[in-house]
């Protein structure tokens, strides 16, 4: 629990007690009580709690949630004077009703911004959007959100800084800004730079550097957070263990923010293969409509179990695995990179049961007591 803050310990300790059930390692978070938090993105439905299956296996499972959606620009912030809390807050009051390490995503990110954003023209008006947001939501959730995907994906795959709208206007000072606003407006909320692939060398240098400015200017960084979005077939575990150890290295958390596995063929993987050829809805890239076969089952579960190894041989410097999405029905990666295809890269199938994958992960925390 070092990696915690004590007010969250005293927390979550609430929220077991009373419970029983949750007293044995038979759920991932407290199986994992003392190694790191076990997260889920959470949708619409799921935090209207409309699915009572889902409702308490969301509370028995998970440690902490992330808002998959609602938090963005486009929803919370539709126009320059226009806030739309009303999700954003039921999400808030479902995690403090379940004792659980709130996540918020994201304050700052160039995708998913309102069409006012995206038609700012000047660096003065774009400063100025930047600052209202900030203040007016890591301030509404102040002491409520304990943690904040500060800036999102930042960065090309290169390591350079990639050329949104942030960057053409405010220049690359625009991250620590954000950073420094966000730490003025919810000064008790953990703070993290999150993206895809930063355990690769080159963008896991660019990270690394960006990191190193942050703390350069004197400006809180609490941690990190590697997405996690990879692939049965391209499991980089060489390059994820050090990425773990050099971020590990800054002084600050380690965090697998939006873990999920595709089982599926991805287009790009395809090479050599003719561009003009259509894949969508071939067979050959939905290849699983009816059914996992066991090979894949199976092949998922060691992937699974090989990430957690991972986690757990240094479980000192992470302090947060988070699912991206609680089951496979409702991964979006069955609607990309190619529409309506059935995905399936979570631990709970389409019904909720628990994969071979969720009973490989679970055996490694008992083992590791
Ligand atoms: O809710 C609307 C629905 O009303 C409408 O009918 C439908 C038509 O397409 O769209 C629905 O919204 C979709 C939304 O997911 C909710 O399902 C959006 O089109 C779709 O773009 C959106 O995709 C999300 C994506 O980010 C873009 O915001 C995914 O759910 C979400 O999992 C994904 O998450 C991102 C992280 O935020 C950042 N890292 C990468 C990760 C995966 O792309």
């Amino acid at each position: 629990m070092k990696n915690l803050s004590m007010g969250f310990v005293v927390f979550l300790l609430l929220g077991c007690a009373g419970n029983k059930k949750i007293a044995n390692n038979s759920f991932l978070k407290t199986a994992f009580q003392n190694d790191f938090l076990i997260g889920t993105a959470l949708n619409v439905p799921q935090i209207e709690n409309k699915e009572s299956k889902a409702a308490s296996l969301i509370s028995n499972e998970f440690s902490s949630i992330t808002a998959e959606n609602i938090m963005k620009c486009e929803i919370i912030h539709p126009g320059w004077e226009q806030y739309n809390f009303n999700r954003a807050d039921e999400f808030v009051e479902y995690g403090q009703q379940h004792h659980m390490f709130i996540v918020g995503h994201n304050l700052i990110w160039h995708s998913q911004l309102s069409p006012f954003v995206q038609k700012i023209t000047t660096s003065d008006s774009l400063m100025l959007f930047m600052t209202n947001h900030i203040n007016t939501i890591a301030g509404r959730y102040k002491g409520k959100v304990n943690g904040w995907d500060v800036v999102n994906e930042a960065l090309n795959e290169d390591g350079t800084m990639r050329k949104s709208l942030f960057l053409e206007k405010l220049g690359d000072g625009y991250v620590i800004k954000a950073f420094e606003l966000a730490s003025k407006a919810a000064p008790d909320a953990e703070l993290y730079y999150n993206d895809y692939n930063i355990e690769q060398p080159k963008k896991r240098a660019g990270a690394i550097a960006l990191i190193k400015s942050i703390q350069a200017a004197g400006v809180k960084i609490n941690g990190v957070g590697i997405q996690g979005h990879w692939s049965i077939n391209n499991l980089p575990l060489n390059e994820l263990e050090n990425a773990i150890l050099e971020f590990s290295a800054l002084g600050i958390k380690v965090m697998i923010t939006e873990l999920d596995l595709t089982v599926l063929p991805n287009p790009w993987d395809l090479k050599g293969a003719d561009v003009n050829q259509n894949f969508e809805n071939s067979a050959f890239m939905n290849p699983y409509p009816n059914g996992l076969p066991d090979s894949i089952d199976t092949k998922l579960a060691d992937s699974y179990e090989s990430l957690f190894k991972l986690f757990l041989r240094h479980k000192d410097k992470i302090s947060r695995v988070t699912f991206w999405g609680v089951d496979d029905g409702h991964s979006w990666l069955n609607n990309w990179p190619i529409k309506n295809r059935t995905n399936y890269p979570s631990l709970f199938d389409r019904s909720l049961n628990k994969k071979t994958a969720y009973k490989k992960v679970i055996k490694l925390a008992s083992k590791n007591k």
